[in-house]
C-alpha cells in the first residue's frame, strides 16, 4: 500500500509537470485503495483466468481522455521505471494488456472510442477504445451497403484486434481488418504522434497485424469500408455425428476455401447434450454461413458445391449486413441493434485457446480422434473459420499476418471451465495440450504456423528483464514466418531500447558486433 501510495503520489506530480490541468489527474488516475479501481481492472478483462492468477496487478490505471495525457503517462512511466500495458477491448487470451509479472501501470483506452463515419470517401476514423460492436452500428446507422470486414465478437477491442489482424465472415471477400487499415495515429517510445506519413511506411506495416503493444500506443485507426449489398443471407445447419457430422466436416474441407467469395462457411464443433456416449454428451457440428446476396442465388451455389448439406430456402434468414452481425454474435433474431453497444461481456469465462492452420484435409479417422478427445472434456469448442477467395491474393508480406494462399483454413480450440481455481485450470489445460499433440500430424509446420490474435503463451514467451532475437524466434516465426525477422529490424528502429514489451512482445535484432 505504501509503495502503492508513494508512486501514486509520484506519478501525478511528474504528470503535472507534463500537462497544464492538474486537478484532471484525479479523473484519470486510480491506485489500488480508489473505489473504482476493482470495477475498472475487472470491467472488460475477458478471461477470468487471470483473476486469480500470479501475475500482478496494476500500481495505477489511467483512463485518458485526450491523447496529452497518454503523452504524460508514457514520459512518467518511463521515468518512473514502470512497464505499461495498454488496454484497449481486454480480450486478450493470455491477460496481457492488464497483468505482467514486474511493477506496471495500465493505460485504458476507454474513454477514446470516438468513431466517424465518412460514407462519400467509403473511410471511418475509429478510436482504438471503440469496440467492434461500436463500430458495426455505427457503419449501419450510416448505410445500409456499407461493411467492415472484422471479427465477430462485438465486445472484441478495435485496438488489439486490428493490430493482430482480425478475421470474421467477410475475410474471403475482403481479407483482414489490418488489410483495410488506410492510415493511424500512434504514441511512439519518445511520446511523439505519428500519422502514417510521420511514422513512415515500416512501422505502418508492423501495427497491421504485428501486434499494437510492441511498437507504441495506437489512437486511432483509419480504415476502408467495404461495400455489401443491402440484403445479405445467413444460415445454421446443426448436425451430430449420428446425423452424419463427420461425413459433412470432412467433405466441407475440400469445398470451403474454393466456394464463390461471398459466401463464407464456417464450422463450430462443440459438445452437446446426447445419448449414445460417455457423459450423456454427443458431438456437434454446426455450419455457420453468411452470404453476400439474396436466398435465391444462395441455393444454386449451395445445390452445385455442398449438396450433402441439404440447405432449404426456409434454413436462411435475410437480412441487412449490419443485422447479420447480431446473427453471429450469438442474439436472438429481432434483437434491437443497440445491442451491438452492448459490452457485457456475452462469452466472459475461465478459458484457455491454441490455433492451427489446416493446409490438408483432415481425413474421417483424423476427425473421429478429435471426438473421442472432446467426449472427454466439457465446454470445448472448435471453429474452422475457410481461407481462399481475396486471402489468396494477399501477399505473404503485405503486413505481418502471413498466413494466406496455401491454407483451407483456420482453426481455433477452446475450453472453457467455470470454477475458477488452480487445479481446474490445470485440468482442462493438461487437456488442450493434449488436443493440440494429437492435431499435429494434420496441421502446418515448420513452422506449426499461430494467429497472433489468438495469444498462445505455450508457444513461447521472452525471458524477463532480456528478450532474446533467438529465442523469440521459436514463438515469433509461428506467428508471423517471414515477416517476424522484418518486425524486429522496424522494433530495432523505433524502440531499440525494449520500452513497449511483454511475454510475446517482438525483441529488437541483436547490434552487430
Ligand atoms: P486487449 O485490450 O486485451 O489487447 C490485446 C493486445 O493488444 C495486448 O497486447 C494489448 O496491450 C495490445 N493493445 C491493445 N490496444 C492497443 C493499442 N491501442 N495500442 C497498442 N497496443 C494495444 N479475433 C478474430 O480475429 N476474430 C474473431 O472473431 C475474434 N473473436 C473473439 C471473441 C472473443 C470472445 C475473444 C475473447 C477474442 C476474439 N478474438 C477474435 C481475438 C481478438 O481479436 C484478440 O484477443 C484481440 O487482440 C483483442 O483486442 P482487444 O483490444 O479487445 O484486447
Amino acid at each position: 500500500q505504501a509503495i502503492s501510495d508513494s508512486i501514486h503520489g509520484d506519478f501525478v506530480r511528474c504528470m503535472s509537470t507534463q500537462f497544464r490541468d492538474y486537478t484532471r489527474s484525479f479523473e484519470i488516475i486510480f491506485t489500488s485503495d480508489s473505489p473504482l479501481y476493482s470495477s475498472i481492472l475487472r470491467s472488460t478483462l475477458q478471461n477470468m483466468r487471470w483473476l486469480n492468477s500470479s501475475t500482478s496487478t496494476p500500481l495505477l490505471i489511467i483512463t485518458p481522455f485526450h491523447e496529452s495525457e497518454i503523452h504524460a503517462a508514457l514520459l512518467c512511466s518511463k521515468k518512473l521505471g514502470l512497464q505499461i500495458r495498454v488496454r484497449s477491448g481486454g480480450h486478450d487470451y493470455e491477460g496481457l494488456s492488464y497483468s505482467c509479472k514486474t511493477p506496471f501501470i495500465i493505460i485504458d483506452l476507454t474513454n477514446l472510442r470516438a468513431i466517424e463515419i465518412n460514407v462519400e470517401e467509403e473511410t471511418a476514423w475509429v478510436q482504438s477504445g471503440a469496440t467492434l460492436g461500436e463500430l458495426y452500428y455505427a457503419i449501419g446507422k450510416k448505410s445500409s451497403i456499407h461493411a467492415f470486414p472484422a471479427g465477430l465478437c462485438p465486445t472484441v477491442g478495435v485496438g488489439g484486434h486490428f493490430s493482430g489482424g482480425g478475421l470474421g465472415t467477410l475475410m474471403r471477400k475482403y481479407g483482414l481488418a489490418a488489410d483495410n487499415v488506410l492510415d493511424a495515429y500512434l504514441v511512439d517510445v519518445n511520446g511523439r504522434i505519428l500519422d502514417r506519413k510521420a511514422m513512415g511506411e515500416n512501422l505502418f506495416w508492423a501495427i497491421r497485424g504485428g501486434g499494437g503493444a510492441s511498437f507504441g500506443i495506437i489512437l486511432s485507426w483509419k480504415i476502408r469500408l467495404v461495400r455489401v449489398p443491402p440484403t445479405v443471407t445467413a444460415f445454421t445447419i446443426s448436425k451430430t455425428i449420428e446425423q452424419g457430422a463427420t461425413k459433412l466436416v470432412h467433405r466441407w474441407q475440400y469445398i470451403a476455401d474454393k466456394l464463390p467469395e461471398d459466401l463464407f462457411i464456417r464450422v463450430i464443433i462443440q459438445d452437446v447434450p446426447g445419448s449414445g456416449h460417455r457423459n450423456n454428451k454427443t458431438i456437434q457440428a454446426s455450419f455457420n454461413s453468411l452470404f453476400l446476396g439474396e436466398i435465391d442465388r444462395l441455393i444454386p451455389f449451395m445445390n452445385e458445391s455442398f449438396p450433402v448439406l441439404g440447405l432449404l430456402a426456409e434454413d436462411c434468414i435475410q437480412m441487412s449486413w449490419v443485422e447479420s452481425t447480431l446473427y453471429f454474435a450469438g442474439f436472438q433474431q429481432g434483437q434491437p441493434l443497440e445491442a451491438l453497444l452492448d459490452k457485457t461481456q456475452l462469452y466472459k469465462s475461465s478459458f484457455k485457446a491454441k490455433s492451427d492452420f489446416v493446409r490438408e484435409p483432415i481425413p474421417e479417422e483424423g476427425l473421429e480422434g478429435i471426438w473421442k478427445m472432446f467426449l472427454a472434456e466439457e465446454m470445448v469448442f472448435i471453429i474452422m473459420d475457410p481461407f481462399g477467395g481475396k486471402m489468396n491474393t494477399i501477399p505473404e508480406s503485405a503486413v505481418p499476418f502471413p498466413h494466406r494462399k496455401e491454407n483451407l483454413y483456420n482453426i481455433q480450440y477452446i475450453v472453457k471451465w467455470q470454477v475458477n481455481d488452480v487445479k481446474a485450470s490445470h485440468k482442462h489445460i493438461y487437456w488442450i495440450r493434449m488436443l493440440y499433440e494429437y492435431m499435429s500430424p494434420y496441421v502446418s509446420k515448420a513452422p506449426r504456423a499461430a494467429y497472433l490474435n489468438y495469444r498462445d503463451l505455450d508457444l513461447g514467451t521472452n525471458s524477463q528483464g532480456s528478450t532474446s532475437y533467438a529465442e523469440a524466434s521459436e514463438w515469433g516465426k509461428k506467428y508471423f514466418k517471414g515477416n517476424f525477422k522484418r518486425l524486429a529490424r522496424v522494433k530495432s528502429m523505433t524502440d531499440p531500447q525494449n520500452f513497449f514489451r511483454n511475454e510475446q512482445s517482438i525483441p529488437p535484432l541483436p547490434t552487430p558486433g
